[in-house]
């Protein structure tokens, strides 16, 4: 499964894609807002950081708003996925940019069969937001696991990208289903690293060996 940042912090960015952690990068409005940056420098910023495609919404909803804020976008960089929402509108820009060759991740999907739109459209990315559903009280894993198998049951390339990830279960559910991508904020993604019993075994360790009086090197 690949892994995405769901941030638009390029300190954070630059620590997850040191440890080589990072597949790509997702970004929206309300996460360049967040990093109060320059929405087009900043991605440009991102594209450098990570090789990976780099989600860019934009934000018109009629098709030739979409087309015209996409054409800035995609110029950025090569990696620069177009980020649409999931509206007529969104997929008729989809179906023409995914033509012409640019990336596209559809956002905001919250039932599968808006996922088997996106996938008809050509999508490049599906992002089915799994934290969102959970707050109004549907399990956003089971919209991951339909997904899965309606686009295996027609071989879709549309890629399942997990989105609004809140916790380390959502990962551990998104990868044991077989999603393509999950999407997390980085502190969610520094929280797999942590185990309580790796601390205390680095602890034991550690004062055994200054026991030993010896050093490295
Ligand atoms: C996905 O691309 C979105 O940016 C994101 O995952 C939304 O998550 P949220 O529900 O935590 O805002």
């Amino acid at each position: 499964m690949k892994f995405f940042a769901d941030t638009a912090d390029t300190n954070d960015i630059r620590e997850l894609a040191d440890a080589g952690l990072l597949d790509g990068v997702t970004t929206n409005p309300s996460l360049i807002h967040k990093a109060g940056r320059n929405f087009l420098e900043v991605v440009e910023e991102i594209c450098g950081i990570v090789d990976g495609p780099v989600s860019a919404e934009v934000v018109a909803l009629d098709y030739d708003g979409m087309m015209r804020e996409a054409e800035v976008v995609r110029k950025i960089a090569d990696n620069v996925a177009v980020k649409l929402p999931m509206t007529i509108e969104g997929l008729k820009a989809c179906k023409a940019l995914t033509d012409d060759g640019t990336m596209v991740n559809v956002t905001l999907c919250f039932s599968a069969n808006q996922a088997l739109l996106a996938a008809k459209a050509g999508a490049t990315f599906i992002s089915p937001f799994v934290g969102r559903h959970d707050d109004i009280g549907f399990d956003g894993m089971d919209l991951i696991g339909d997904i899965r198998l309606i686009y295996d049951n027609y071989a879709f390339e549309t890629e399942i990208l997990v989105a609004s990830v809140r916790h380390p279960i959502h990962i551990l559910e998104a990868a044991k289903l077989g999603a393509d991508v999950m999407t997390a904020p980085p502190a969610v993604i520094r929280q797999l690293v942590k185990h309580p019993l790796t601390d205390k075994g680095i602890e034991g360790f550690l004062s055994d060996w200054a026991k030993t009086g010896q050093t490295i090197g």
